[in-house]
């Protein structure tokens, strides 16, 4: 039966008591973690979001009633106890912070009962992950989650505070609007008033901080929720958090100076790491060439060889080949891995071959000297030595390498040289390596549609030095964009933006759009720029996957108090959900008969 609180006040939580206070009268609430009894003592673990606090029920301090009243509390029970801080009786617990004390307990209340829990509340026993989020509300108890969605607040209070500082702006945008292309599907919300006509909610707020730099604002920021219907990993969600910012009168450099203040500033107040400020920068270029990625993990080398003219001319049909069709042959040296097996070398192959590889050569040099290699039949003896000489190749060494179109052979080799490390164990703990990767080409070329997409989107500027090859080799064309990549990891990206219109409009035709097309979907900005528009630029960041590197979470999902599974659903709420016929009739909206796949 559950008891009123009144006239009670919680004075302290769990872990704010301490040994200054011995012999102070406290009062305590909070969930019990765990209760022993030895027969005239009963000792009760009390929990809150702090930590825990040892409660000693002893009959002749809380008299007959109340111990008897303690007898009955089990787990996950909410207690109110009034009770006196005394240093502890039995053994110091090191492992806590309340270790060396604990309270005599002199009045107990039952708040409120609690059937057995379906997942135990601790973090040492393993849950499998969809009962855990079909019980978040348990889930987000254990004391694991609640110190990352501690530190979650506080890296948000503290952007706040920062950006506040340097002079910006908070400013909430809508999120029953129109399409904002970032590159993903949107979300639609039907409109009741307006039958047959849709929202979209906002994939960025992208071009509403664009008109706030219209409008004056100078310095926008905004955590925000953004929404986009893409297969989901362990860093993606569908709904997500930006730290989203917008400037005016700036340049790449001055973006990327504040931010990395603000980095630095989140690093050392919440992990007391140093941030060493520049960080480095490496243009996009010199990113796919050495490490394959566009978000290199610099935490380990294993960096990607270009061998193309060392095997120009060779007779491996295949190197010949992917040369011929203006591609290139690149390698990685898998330093100390030459005695790999049979099994464990089919299975990089495999993995390459889910990147796109057709396949992936190597030279085994074993440790005790012989060669093992799956092309060396096709290779001239001296072109063998000048290709391992030029991998720097050594005995005990894996030299793997991939042949085709320059972007098929970076995301192999990319991904692969990602894949070893992780295998084999060449991933220093602890480091976080940052850099910027800039000078991103502005358009990619995309072989299904068979047309130019924006790299970033299509507010993006281009370097002003290769605005000359727009219409001639737009491929060429690089961005004024940038990403803050860590370990590997996309933290955020931005880019410079276009602020004239005649570069805007090239760029819609460069995309394709009509200049029908451009003026329906973004017409509100185009006109915007008509009016005085000041040069601006920004960035945003998935605080998720910030908050993941700083709590070394391995999924986003621990993260997110409330987070959605593979498939975009909520085990908790079960939405996604049929509404009632009612709702859809409002709507105007008619559910086709589901077909068979
Ligand atoms: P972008 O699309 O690069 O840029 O997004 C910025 C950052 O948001 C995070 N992010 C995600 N996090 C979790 N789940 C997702 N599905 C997801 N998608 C993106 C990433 C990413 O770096 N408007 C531009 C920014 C700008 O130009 O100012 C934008 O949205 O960490
Ligand atoms: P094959 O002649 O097809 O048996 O291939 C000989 C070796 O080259 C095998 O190890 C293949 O995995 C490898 N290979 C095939 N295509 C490629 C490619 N595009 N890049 C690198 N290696 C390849």
């Amino acid at each position: 039966m559950a008891e009123s609180m009144a006239g009670l006040k919680r004075s302290h939580r769990c872990t704010e008591v301490s040994d200054q206070m011995i012999g102070e009268k406290i009062t305590v609430m909070g969930w019990v973690q765990k209760r022993r009894n030895l027969g005239s003592l009963i000792f009760v673990d009390l929990r809150d979001r702090s930590g825990l606090l040892q409660i000693i029920f002893d009959e002749e301090t809380i008299g007959a009633e109340g111990f008897e009243k303690a007898g009955k509390l089990r787990n996950e029970f909410v207690i109110a106890v009034v009770g006196t801080v005394e240093a502890r009786s039995g053994a110091v617990n090191k492992n806590l912070k309340t270790g060396n004390i604990e309270i005599k307990a002199e009045e107990l209340r039952i708040l409120s009962e609690a059937e057995t829990p379906p997942i135990p509340i601790d973090d040492n026993v393993s849950v499998k992950d969809d009962v855990r989020l079909k019980y978040r509300y348990l889930d987000l108890r254990r004391p694991h989650i609640q110190k990352n969605l501690i530190t979650r607040s506080k890296v948000a209070m503290i952007t706040r505070n920062f950006l506040c500082d340097e002079g910006f702006l908070e400013i909430e945008t809508p999120m029953l609007t129109k399409s904002t292309p970032e590159g993903a599907r949107d979300y639609l919300v039907p409109s009741r008033v307006h039958p047959g006509e849709f929202y979209a909610l906002p994939q960025s707020p992208q071009l509403f901080k664009q008109l706030l730099m219209c409008s004056g604002y100078d310095r926008y920021f905004q955590i925000v929720k953004c929404f986009r219907d893409e297969d989901l990993r362990a860093d993606r969600q569908p709904e997500f958090t930006q730290i989203d910012m917008e400037l005016s009168f700036v340049d790449v450099d001055d973006v990327i100076d504040v931010n990395e203040r603000l980095l630095a500033k989140i690093f050392k107040e919440i992990l007391d790491v140093e941030i060493e400020l520049p960080i480095q920068r490496m243009t996009w270029q010199e990113a796919m060439d050495r490490f394959g990625s566009d978000k290199p993990d610099l935490r380990f080398g294993m960096e990607l060889i270009d061998v193309t003219e060392v095997v120009r001319g060779c007779e491996f049909g295949v190197f010949q080949n992917a040369i011929e069709a203006g591609g290139t042959v690149r390698g990685l040296n898998v330093s100390g891995q030459g005695d790999l097996g049979r099994k464990k070398i089919d299975a990089l192959v495999k993995f390459a071959k889910d990147f796109g590889a057709k396949g992936l050569a190597y030279i085994q040099l074993k440790s005790d000297g012989s060669m093992k290699s799956s092309f060396a039949k096709f290779m001239k003896e001296e072109e063998m030595t000048a290709l391992i000489e030029a991998m720097g190749g050594k005995s005990g060494d894996l030299l793997l390498f991939a042949a085709d179109q320059n972007k098929v052979v970076w995301d192999v080799l990319g991904n692969l040289r990602v894949e070893i490390a992780k295998n084999y164990d060449m991933i220093p703990e602890g480091q976080f390596k940052f850099v910027w990767v800039t000078e991103f080409p502005l358009l990619e070329w995309n072989e299904e549609e068979n047309r130019y997409t924006a790299m970033h989107h299509p507010f993006t500027m281009p370097m002003e030095e290769d605005l000359q090859y727009i219409d001639s080799d737009p491929g060429r064309v690089r961005a004024k964009a940038y990403d803050i990549v860590l370990n590997g990891t996309e933290l955020g990206g931005g880019s410079v933006r276009i602020f004239q219109n005649d570069i805007q409009e090239k760029m819609f035709e460069c995309l394709g759009f009509t200049k029908e097309e451009a003026h329906e979907r973004f017409g509100f900005l185009l006109d915007a720029f008509k009016y005085g528009v000041p040069p601006h630029a920004g960035l945003a960041y998935g605080l998720d996957r910030l908050v993941m590197w700083i709590t070394g979470e391995e999924s986003i999902r621990d993260v997110i108090a409330f987070p959605k599974v593979k498939d975009a659903s909520c085990l908790m709420t079960e939405a996604p959900s049929p509404v009632d016929q009612l709702q859809l009739d409002e709507l105007q909206i008619q559910i086709k008969e589901k077909t068979e796949e």
